[in-house]
């Protein structure tokens, strides 16, 4: 991997996704339009990473997020999808996600229920949950890209 690249900001409008998210999962997910998902640099493969996001330039929440073709759904658009793990609210359609992508976490997997697909995600969520918390991370989320000025 070739970190000069790294870390990955990428600002977006919230769209609205296939709902599966807190329906069938538990785990909401903002997705970003798909200009930006076309837009975004070939480096970033498909996968699930782990990073800071704030919406309309509020708090900087940790999040993890699930890129490319969801193969337990086989969606046929690519999606970036995140999820802000300490933000309850379900609906923010129509705002700006603002996103800091850290570290690369798993590639996407297919699963054989929604119960394995669940439990990986709550294992990316604590994995992300700890690498946060170190210096080299948490310094981003201070980061001057999140309130706009930039
Ligand atoms: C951290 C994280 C990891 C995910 N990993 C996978 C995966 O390995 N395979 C997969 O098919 N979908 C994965 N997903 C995507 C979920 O299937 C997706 O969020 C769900 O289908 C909701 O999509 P929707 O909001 O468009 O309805 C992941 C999502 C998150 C947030």
């Amino acid at each position: 991997m070739d970190r000069s690249r790294w870390p990955v900001f990428v600002t977006g409008t919230v769209c609205r996704g296939f709902g599966r998210g807190s329906r069938d999962l538990g785990v909401p997910t903002a997705n970003l339009s798909q200009e930006v998902v076309d837009g975004l640099p070939d480096f970033l493969v498909p996968g699930v990473y782990m990073g800071w996001a704030s919406v309309d330039g509020g708090r900087v929440d940790k999040m993890v997020m699930s890129l490319g073709w969801n193969p337990f759904y086989a969606n046929e658009k690519k999606t970036m999808e995140v999820h802000l793990m300490d933000k309850y609210e379900e609906e923010f359609y129509g705002s700006t996600l603002r996103v800091v992508v850290l570290e690369y976490i798993r590639e996407e997997k297919s699963f054989s229920s929604v119960d394995e697909l669940v439990r990986a995600i709550r294992s990316d969520i604590a994995t992300a949950r700890q690498r946060l918390d170190t210096p080299q991370y948490l310094a981003y989320k201070d980061f001057k890209f999140f309130t706009g000025d930039t």
